[in-house]
């Protein structure tokens, strides 16, 4: 434990075991976390276990930042203690329960969810528990490698447990720490540039309402990334290659930041910039700050990276930590409804890049929906950013399931983002540019250009069809619209006849 980690004397009596500290915990008990891929509290979810285990039945609602570590939401889902979450995750066990409705769960977009803690709309806050590096000589906490929705969490909640982590080094100045007014009272949200600081470097907290502090030596399961593929690595050459030739061409600012998703291809997008010439400092205005994001900066690429969170491998864990000081010259980690503000991602025009399950030939996206029924993870902060971004990508692999599923089908299953939302569409085949084209013209542009070669015909068929049988600005045959998906479902292939 790193000295002077609780620095308000008065609650160190405070200081108990988890077991103790989950009495708070009973059937039926809001149980807001703090948490976002990173920064979760790891011995109450351990004790709910071990009650369960010894037999005791009970379920909790449980509310957290986005997703968290298996220790949390896989182990909580396993031993049957969920009866509600929100929002977004990302765990195996807990995406099936759900599917099962064994567990409810209603996603929505991560920017508004504070706002709807703090006017009720999620139920009573009855028990935050949260992961801290420290409290403050004021009572104050510095969070750890995430923010998400905890500002709100400690705020709203009844009664608040801390784990004290002894993992982070020093991390007190990195975060910033801003609740806006609710309507009618909200102000603009004074961020002008990424890296602007507009709040306190702490999470302000009423020591008042703190029940237990634990002293925790867990550490967060850190990501695994996989390095870029040829077909992430295509993604990412397409859109660099496209926002330099817009840039060249005067058609953009050479300085607006940059939003990319979670997961390997995001990753390889920002890591694409290593090798380019072109860009040489760029800003960053995202949500999760993954590996690529240290590699830019020990590269001096970065002006300055904002986000909610870290999510960082084990070996860029130990870079960052080693290296903190410098690191945190260059990182801000915001709640997410500062990080993922629309009126923030709008005003700074932030390119945003966001991955899909599936596009379909005019544009519309699917990103949480395996064949329109099956939950994936939820819908994050790609509305966020995708709505509001100055320019707006969507990027997906051309398939999925080793060639057997087109990530491009003639009608989306389930919608998250519409063609409204989405300026330019990326697979590894080809890039398209929608903005200029109308809808029939997209259509032919993403079929050509972004569907995989094997199912092109297909879906020029059904293209060509829609436009005999109906005709229209955006034609189609609803009886047919769902056929590629339906012979995945009856065959294991989509393009099974
Ligand atoms: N049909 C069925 N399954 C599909 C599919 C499709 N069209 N496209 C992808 N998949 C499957 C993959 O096969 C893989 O399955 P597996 O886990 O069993 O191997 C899984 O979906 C993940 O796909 P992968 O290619 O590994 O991509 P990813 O890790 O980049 O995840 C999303 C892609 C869309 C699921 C993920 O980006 C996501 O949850 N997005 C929504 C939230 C978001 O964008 N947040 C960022 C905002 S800042």
């Amino acid at each position: 434990m790193p000295k002077n980690s609780i620095r308000y004397a008065p609650l160190l009596d405070k200081i108990t075991d988890a077991d103790t500290a989950s009495a708070h915990i009973q059937d039926g008990t809001n149980v807001f976390i703090s948490g976002f891929t990173a920064g979760y509290p790891k011995l109450i979810p351990q004790a709910l276990v071990r009650r369960a285990e010894k037999g005791e039945r009970f379920r909790i609602n449980l509310f957290a930042g986005a997703s968290t570590g298996d220790a949390v939401d896989g182990s909580l889902a396993e031993a049957g203690l969920v009866a509600w979450r929100r929002p977004y995750m990302s765990n195996r066990t807990m995406r099936t329960r759900i599917n099962n409705e064994e567990i409810r769960f209603k996603d929505d977009h991560l920017s508004r969810l504070s706002a709807q803690v703090r006017d009720g709309g999620w139920g009573r806050a009855d028990v935050a528990v949260v992961e801290a590096a420290a409290i403050t000589e004021k009572g104050h906490l510095i969070p750890t490698m995430s923010v998400g929705n905890t500002p709100t969490y400690v705020r709203e909640a009844e009664k608040i447990i801390i784990e004290i982590s002894s993992e982070p080094p020093d991390l007190e100045g990195i975060h910033d720490i801003f609740i806006p007014e609710d309507p009618p009272y909200r102000m603009p949200i004074p961020i002008y540039r990424s890296g602007d600081r507009i709040g306190k470097p702490f999470i302000e907290m009423d020591p008042e309402k703190v029940v237990a502090i634990l002293l925790s030596r867990e550490e967060d399961s850190c990501a695994v990334f996989t390095e870029p593929n040829d077909v992430s690595r295509r993604i990412a050459a397409h859109i660099l290659d496209f926002i330099a030739h817009e840039i060249r061409r005067d058609r953009m600012p050479p300085s607006l930041p940059w939003q990319s998703g979670v997961g390997d291809v995001a990753n390889a997008v920002l890591t694409g910039f290593l090798e380019n010439d072109f860009f040489q400092t760029i800003d960053i205005y995202s949500e999760v700050l993954q590996d690529a994001v240290l590699d830019l900066i020990d590269m001096g690429k970065v002006r300055a990276a904002s986000g909610s969170a870290m999510t960082l491998s084990h070996k860029a864990r130990e870079r960052f930590f080693n290296e903190l000081y410098r690191y945190k010259e260059k990182v801000v980690l915001r709640p997410v409804e500062i990080s993922n503000s629309p009126e923030v991602v709008r005003r700074l025009g932030v390119i945003a890049i966001n991955t899909a399950i599936e596009v379909d030939i005019y544009g519309h996206v699917n990103s949480t929906h395996v064949m329109g029924s099956q939950l994936m993870n939820g819908i994050g902060g790609s509305g966020d950013f995708l709505r509001n971004g100055a320019l707006s990508f969507i990027v997906t692999p051309s398939t999925a399931k080793g060639g057997k599923i087109s990530a491009i089908v003639p009608m989306v299953s389930h919608v998250d983002h519409n063609e409204h939302s989405v300026d330019v569409i990326v697979t590894e085949q080809g890039l398209v540019d929608t903005r200029p084209l109308t809808p029939r013209q997209v259509a032919e542009a993403v079929i050509k250009k972004c569907a995989h070669p094997e199912y092109r015909d297909l879906l020029w068929d059904y293209y060509q069809q829609a436009i005999r049988a109906s005709g229209g600005h955006e034609p189609h045959i609803l009886s047919e619209a769902f056929r590629f998906h339906e012979r995945f479902m009856a065959t294991g292939d989509m393009k099974a006849r």
